[in-house]
C-alpha cells in the first residue's frame, strides 16, 4: 500500500496526471448515481472528484463510499486522469476508498444567515472562501515581515496587559490585575518607542484591543496590529517606508498568488496598479476638497468612513493625509514647528472605500513639549512615568506607525466587511466561538 499522500494541488496542477495516488481529507460533496459515487474530496491545498465505481474497488470499500457524507473524513487511492467535466479538470478513478471517521451530519448547508455562520465559525472556516482568505491573510503578514527584515528591522514583543492607553480612554478593556486597574493594550507603539533606543528600527505584530461600542463593517475589538518604529525618522521618512511596504506587498500578492486573488473575486491588476509615491493631502486641502464635493465639514475633526471613501474615490493607490489638527490626533504626535496646531502625522486611506488603514506620525521627542502636552491632554503623568522617562536619557527624532492586518486584508481582498479578515471576529457583542 502506498504511504505517502499526495496534496490534492499537486494533482490539480497536472504532476500527476495517469499515475496512481493515495490522498487523504474531507467530503467536500457527494452525488451518486448507479453503480457509482462521485466523492468530491478536499484537503488543504484544494478540491478533486474521486470516482467510485462498485465492480472497479472492494465491496467493503464501495460500503465506504456510500456511508460518507459531507465532512466525514476518508482516504482514497486510484489513478489521476484528466476530465473536463469534473471540478479542476481532473478526477481520480478510485482504486481503494476508506472511512476514517464519519461524524454526525454537518449542520451547514446553503443559504445560511450571517448569524448562523458566526455562531458556526469553528466550522465554517472549512469553507473554500474563508480557506483562501486566511491563506491570502497568511501571504500578506509574511511578505510585511519580509519587507521589514530586508530593511534591517528587528522584531520585538511588546506587553498586552498595560497600565495606561494609548489611544485615549473611550475604547479601553478593562483587566483586573489582582487588584490593580490594568487594560488590553490598544497599541504597542509606547513600549515601541522604547525599543528604537536599543534596537533602532524595530516592529511588533500583535493583537491590539479596542472596546468599540458601534458595528461598522471595519471595526474589530481585537485585531493584529502591526507597528513600526524607526529612531532618526521624521514624518516624510515615516510616509516612504509606508508607501514602500504596502507597494511592496501589493505587487508580490499580484504576482505571486494570482490565483488566490481570482478565487476571491480580486483582480491582481488592481493591486499591480498600487506602486510608490502615493499622493499627498494636507487636512486642510482634503476639507476644501470635501467641501467642493458637497460635504459638510467642521474643521477641527477627524474624518468618517464617508469622508475617507469621497476622498479616495476614483484613485488606484492609497492616499496620504497630513498635518490632521492636534486635538483629532493621539497625544504623542509632534507638532509642526511650522504650522501651530497641526500635527506631523498621516493616515493612509485605502482606495474603494475601505479607509484608513494606516496611522502614523513623528513622535513628540522633547522632554518638555511632552510633558505641557500631557498636561493639555489632562494624562496622569505617573501613568506614564516610564515613557516620559524615554525622554530624559537619549532622545531622538523618531516616528512610526500602525497597520491594522485585517483593514490591509479587506482592502487587498476587497471584502464586504472585516469579520471575514480574521478567523474567529471579536465585535460587538460577540467573544463566540
Ligand atoms: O490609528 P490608530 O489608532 O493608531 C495607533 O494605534 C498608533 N499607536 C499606531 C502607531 O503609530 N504605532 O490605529 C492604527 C491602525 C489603523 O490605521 C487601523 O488600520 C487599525 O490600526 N485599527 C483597527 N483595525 C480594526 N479594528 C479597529 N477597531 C481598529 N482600530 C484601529
Ligand atoms: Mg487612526
Amino acid at each position: 500500500m502506498l504511504m505517502h499522500f499526495t496534496p490534492i494541488s499537486s494533482i490539480l496542477e497536472g504532476k500527476e496526471t495517469g499515475k496512481q495516488v493515495l490522498i487523504r481529507g474531507w467530503v467536500y460533496r457527494k452525488r451518486s448515481s448507479g453503480g457509482m459515487h462521485f466523492v468530491v474530496i478536499r484537503d488543504s491545498s484544494g478540491v478533486i472528484q474521486c470516482a467510485v465505481k462498485k465492480d472497479a474497488v472492494s465491496e467493503k470499500a464501495f460500503g465506504d463510499a456510500e456511508k460518507t457524507f459531507i465532512e466525514s473524513s476518508i482516504t482514497c487511492a486510484g489513478t489521476v486522469s484528466e476530465d473536463k467535466r469534473a471540478p479542476g479538470g481532473f478526477e481520480i478513478k478510485a482504486t481503494d476508498f476508506s472511512l476514517v471517521y464519519l461524524g454526525e451530519p454537518f449542520p451547514i448547508a446553503k443559504d445560511q444567515s450571517v448569524e448562523f455562520l458566526l455562531d458556526t465559525r469553528h466550522l465554517w472556516l472549512r469553507s473554500q472562501r474563508l480557506t483562501n482568505i486566511m491563506k491570502a491573510r497568511d501571504y500578506l503578514t509574511r511578505y510585511l515581515r519580509e519587507f521589514l527584515f530586508s530593511n534591517d528591522f528587528w522584531e520585538l514583543s511588546p506587553p498586552i496587559i498595560t497600565r495606561a492607553g494609548c489611544e485615549g480612554g473611550s475604547t479601553l478593556f478593562n483587566v483586573d490585575y489582582f487588584g490593580e486597574q490594568a487594560y488590553l493594550t490598544q497599541s504597542g507603539q509606547l513600549y515601541n518607542e522604547a525599543f528604537i533606543t536599543s534596537h533602532e528600527k524595530v516592529f511588533i505584530l500583535a493583537p491590539s484591543f479596542r472596546a468599540e461600542p458601534s458595528r461598522t463593517v471595519r471595526h474589530l475589538c481585537e485585531y493584529w496590529h502591526l507597528e513600526p518604529e524607526m529612531a532618526w525618522v521624521d514624518n516624510e521618512g515615516n510616509m516612504k517606508v509606508q508607501e514602500e511596504m504596502i507597494s511592496y506587498v501589493c505587487q508580490k500578492l499580484a504576482k505571486e498568488r494570482a490565483d488566490l486573488l481570482k478565487s476571491l473575486g480580486r483582480n491582481p491588476d488592481d493591486l499591480l496598479a498600487v506602486k510608490p509615491p502615493f499622493p499627498r493631502m494636507s487636512y486642510l486641502d482634503a476639507c476644501d476638497k470635501l467641501e467642493g464635493m458637497g460635504l459638510k465639514m467642521e474643521r477641527g475633526k477627524d474624518f468618517g468612513a464617508d469622508e475617507e471613501a469621497a476622498l479616495t474615490k476614483g484613485l488606484k493607490t492609497p492616499l496620504f493625509v497630513h498635518h490632521y489638527p492636534k486635538g483629532a490626533k493621539a497625544f504623542y504626535m509632534r507638532e509642526d514647528p511650522e504650522q501651530k496646531g497641526y500635527v506631523l502625522c498621516a493616515d493612509l486611506l485605502a482606495p474603494e472605500g475601505h479607509g484608513e488603514v494606516i496611522g502614523g506620525s513623528e513622535r513628540i521627542w522633547d522632554l518638555s513639549e511632552l510633558q505641557k502636552r500631557m498636561k493639555e491632554e489632562k494624562l496622569e503623568e505617573k501613568d506614564y512615568q516610564w515613557y516620559v522617562d524615554l525622554r530624559r536619557y537619549g532622545s531622538v527624532p523618531h516616528s512610526g506607525f500602525g497597520l491594522g492586518i485585517e483593514r490591509l486584508v479587506k482592502w487587498t481582498l476587497n471584502l464586504d466587511h472585516i469579520r471575514d479578515a480574521i478567523p474567529f471576529p471579536r465585535v460587538l457583542n460577540r467573544v463566540y466561538p
